[in-house]
């Protein structure tokens, strides 16, 4: 085997690896970014060795009888068929809306990703996540970015229980994993992934290297030890989370902390190996911490006194295992210069220039020589298929300047053809929307019903739209 050359020449802005000392990174672009550093033996490693030391059989309350994560590690095959799973191998936090997006609480063993904007409430949600694990579980909250006392102030302003979390303020890497080993934690907290540096490694602290390493090793530290890390990431405004993304490969999961403007906000993973990608969490940021939505039906409704305004229209939105009733608003404005565009942030432009097309060929609106503007109220952001008709009805709506009824929830996938085509849940979404008070419900007529639905169906946009103006307030 050839033997692999001791010197190495990394971009410290991405990461990308040359044998040679480059001008410019082939990878990322950057100038002047190569460093070069000595290619260490991994066995002689001091970092992977501290996760080696580690490596030994722990029994804690609750994981008894479960033998050790070790095994995920195996020597030899073995036939599926014999293999026992781990069962009860999540931690459940009891925060309801993180447990939820996670697919039912952390898996043992696993690593996270949660990015999010600073002062989105990364530090805030994980302080009270690490209060409700420590009922069942030690916890350790590493901090690069505030010290013990801040951590303390914070904890003692939501009033939540800590006794069993410990606070390690320090990011480098080989004091990380002698506090790991010391307090033998269930679940870590690194607060943030930013702040993270090695000794290991040649590179100058704050690098991608650095992050890299130090989030490897303490991610082999929580698999070796069945314990579930949280790597807490900054993302910019821009939402890219620049250094952290380049770790995106390397955690089981990746949760992002957004809001809108208002005051909701969600927290939606990205990728989950142990769960769906389709949950979304709803919490509201109080003078006590961040308080889970519970209720969130109603959250996205407008309350309206006045007469319902032309362009608004209430759609059941699947949102994982839940349903969700939003309001779709749309408006429509003469294009400056003749020709119109679409301006959605919400909902995919894409889409809505595909739903405009389709009501202005197949429902008689003439929508090219339109400015279109479409939202959602509550600033929810809809990837899902049944938000077309609801959309194409509010569209049609401001553009005649027809008001639809206050009592009008719709569903629907809109086909190039003008022909509606049913969409999941349907029956479920049509119960939702009418333990809210919409009695007029309108969606595609599907071949699969057996029975007649209780609900108003039709087979294309044109008598959808003739359909939703037969009601009013
Ligand atoms: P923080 O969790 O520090 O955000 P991040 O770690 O993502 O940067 O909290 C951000 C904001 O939340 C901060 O401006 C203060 C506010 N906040 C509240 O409104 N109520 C609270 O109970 C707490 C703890 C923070
Ligand atoms: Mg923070």
């Amino acid at each position: 085997m050839a033997k692999k050359p001791s010197t190495l020449f990394l971009c410290t802005q991405c990461g990308h690896e040359e044998g040679r000392w480059l001008g410019k990174c082939p990878a990322c672009g950057e100038w002047n970014s190569f460093k070069e550093m000595k290619v260490e033996n991994l066995d002689s490693n001091p970092v992977l060795a501290l996760g080696k030391s580690a490596r030994k059989k722990v029994t804690r309350p609750g994981n008894e009888g479960q033998g050790t994560l070790e095994s995920s590690g195996e020597m030899v095959p073995q036939v599926l068929s014999q293999v026992v799973p781990h069962t009860q191998s999540r931690y459940v936090s009891g925060l309801n809306e993180l447990d939820r997006v996670l697919g039912g609480g952390i898996m043992r063993g696993s690593s996270i990703l949660l990015g999010g904007e600073p002062g989105i409430g990364k530090s805030t949600l994980m302080l009270q996540a690490a209060s409700a694990y420590q009922k069942q579980a030690d916890v350790l909250y590493i901090s690069g970015e505030e010290s013990a006392s801040h951590i303390k102030l914070r904890a003692d302003r939501l009033g939540i229980p800590i006794d069993r979390i410990h606070v390690l303020a320090n990011p480098q890497l080989e004091i990380i994993l002698e506090g790991l080993n010391k307090v033998q934690p269930s679940l870590i907290i690194v607060d943030s992934v930013q702040t993270l540096l090695t000794q290991t490694l040649d590179s100058a602290p704050g690098t991608v290297n650095q992050m890299k390493m130090s989030v490897y090793g303490i991610s082999e530290w929580a698999r070796h030890n069945g314990a579930g890390v949280f790597f807490i990431a900054h993302v910019t405004k821009e939402g890219s989370i620049a250094g952290p993304k380049l770790i995106e490969h390397m955690v089981d999961g990746v949760l992002m902390f957004e809001h809108s403007g208002a005051e909701v906000r969600f927290l939606r993973a990205h990728k989950n190996r142990f769960g769906s990608v389709d949950e979304v969490g709803l919490f509201i940021m109080g003078g006590e911490g961040l308080e889970e939505l519970t209720d969130p039906s109603k959250v996205f409704l407008v309350d309206r006194d006045t007469p319902m305004p032309p362009g608004v229209v209430a759609a059941p939105i699947f949102e994982g295992s839940r349903i969700l009733v939003v309001e779709i608003q749309a408006l429509t404005i003469p294009a400056q210069g003749g020709y119109g565009r679409v301006y959605s942030d919400r909902i995919d432009a894409r889409r809505i220039s595909r739903i405009c097309a389709v009501l202005e060929k197949h429902g008689g609106i003439r929508l090219s020589d339109q400015d279109v503007y479409v939202n959602v109220a509550g600033g929810m952001k809809i990837a899902e298929v049944g938000v077309e008709l609801p959309a194409a009805l509010a569209i049609m709506s401001a553009r005649t300047g027809q008001s639809l009824s206050r009592h009008l929830a719709v569903t629907g996938e809109v086909s190039l053809s003008g022909e509606l085509r049913p969409v999941s849940h349907e029956k479920q979404r049509f119960t939702a929307a009418g333990e809210l008070g919409f009695i007029h419900r309108l969606g595609p007529k599907s071949g699969r019903t057996e029975k007649e639905p209780s609900w108003t169906s039709v087979g294309t946009i044109q008598e959808a739209i003739k359909k939703s103006l037969t009601w009013s307030d």
